[in-house]
């Protein structure tokens, strides 16, 4: 039989026996400082109700910044894209962008000092999140909700050497996600079963098609290099365009590379010269194997080639001077 208990202490970080509902272990989280609503507190005892609409409908947006030796990459760009986001789903962004440049700045240092570190010595990425707020469960939007705004930092962890030197295998399926991709929604069912589809057979990443053309992967965008060129899907409601989206752009122009944005067929990856991920954690990688096959003809087939070559020192470089 159930039995009730009032006054279940959800705020406590610890062994609470009177608590009916079973806790995860608490003391395996991470107890590094996030942002929660106004407030800087240990991760593992940061709490929201059960009633906020970011856990009841994933009704929400999201950004990840990566930060190199304390400066955040490309964060105007995040921030820009952030807004967009809020602006599609109609949630009042909380922060202008010195604000949330503060909050992240806060947030790199309060995280660098709790590791005994300086933050210009370490590699972080920072992950934002706005729900619409907390209220009664109804689908439709409720007016003045105040949305949840929560902040996390955690260590950015290099691509392992094999993966630079070799590329990584990578699976295809078809995009059965939503029509709405363009936005950085929490709602990211979609993405998790596209990404377990690779995951289920140890590949890095699942390329998706809809309806036999090229869209993303399920978390990092796709590049495709054909006769020298780079190719990308167009940025409209079937992508989200990357922040690495204007920076291909950008390096490809340096490195005197062409690059157009149009429709690429399935046929045409699958005879690829070449194929790179790309996204804030990866920033550029070469796909080698895509469903069993080498990517790439000749003596450079199942190798990352020249143009990954490139494109990654290019990231690199761009990296140093921001
Ligand atoms: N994912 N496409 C999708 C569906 C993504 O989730 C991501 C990023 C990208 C690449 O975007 P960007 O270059 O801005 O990282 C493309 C992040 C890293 C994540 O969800 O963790």
């Amino acid at each position: 039989m159930t039995r009730i208990v009032e006054g279940c202490l959800f705020g406590r970080p610890h062994g609470d026996n009177l608590c009916m509902f079973s806790q995860p272990d608490l003391s395996l989280l991470p107890d590094s400082p996030c942002y929660l609503n106004g407030e800087i507190g240990p991760l593992r005892e940061a709490r929201i109700s059960v009633l906020d609409r970011g856990f009841i409908f994933g009704d929400g947006v999201y950004e990840v910044v990566p930060v190199y030796g304390g400066r955040p990459f490309r964060l105007e760009q995040h921030l820009a894209r952030l807004s967009r986001s809020l602006d599609e789903i109609r949630i009042p962004n909380p922060h202008d962008a010195a604000g949330w440049r503060a909050l992240i700045e806060q947030l790199v240092q309060a995280n660098a000092a709790h590791q005994g570190r300086e933050a210009r010595d370490i590699h972080q990425f920072v992950y934002l999140q706005i729900s619409r707020g907390v209220a009664p469960r109804d689908h439709a939007m409720p007016a003045g909700l105040a949305p949840t705004v929560f902040a996390m930092v955690q260590p950015l962890k290099p691509v392992p050497a094999a993966q630079r030197v070799s590329g990584v295998t990578c699976v295809s399926a078809d995009d059965f996600r939503w029509e709405k991709a363009h936005i950085k929604s929490t709602s990211l069912l979609g993405a998790v079963l596209s990404r377990q589809i690779s995951a289920d057979v140890g590949a890095t990443e699942t390329v998706m098609f809809r309806q036999g053309f090229l869209s993303e992967a399920s978390s990092s965008n796709v590049w495709v290099v054909v006769q020298g060129k780079v190719l990308g899907p167009p940025k409209d409601h079937l992508v989200l365009e990357g922040i690495r989206y204007g920076l291909m752009a950008e390096l490809c122009q340096r490195q005197g590379l062409p690059f157009e944005l149009r429709r690429i067929s399935r046929a045409e990856v699958m005879a690829a010269d070449e194929l790179l991920l790309s996204s804030a954690t990866k920033e550029v990688l070469a796909i080698t194997t895509l469903d069993g096959r080498p990517v790439g003809h000749g003596p450079l087939a199942g190798k990352p080639g020249p143009i990954y070559a490139q494109l990654y020192e290019a990231y690199q470089l761009a990296k140093q001077a921001s």
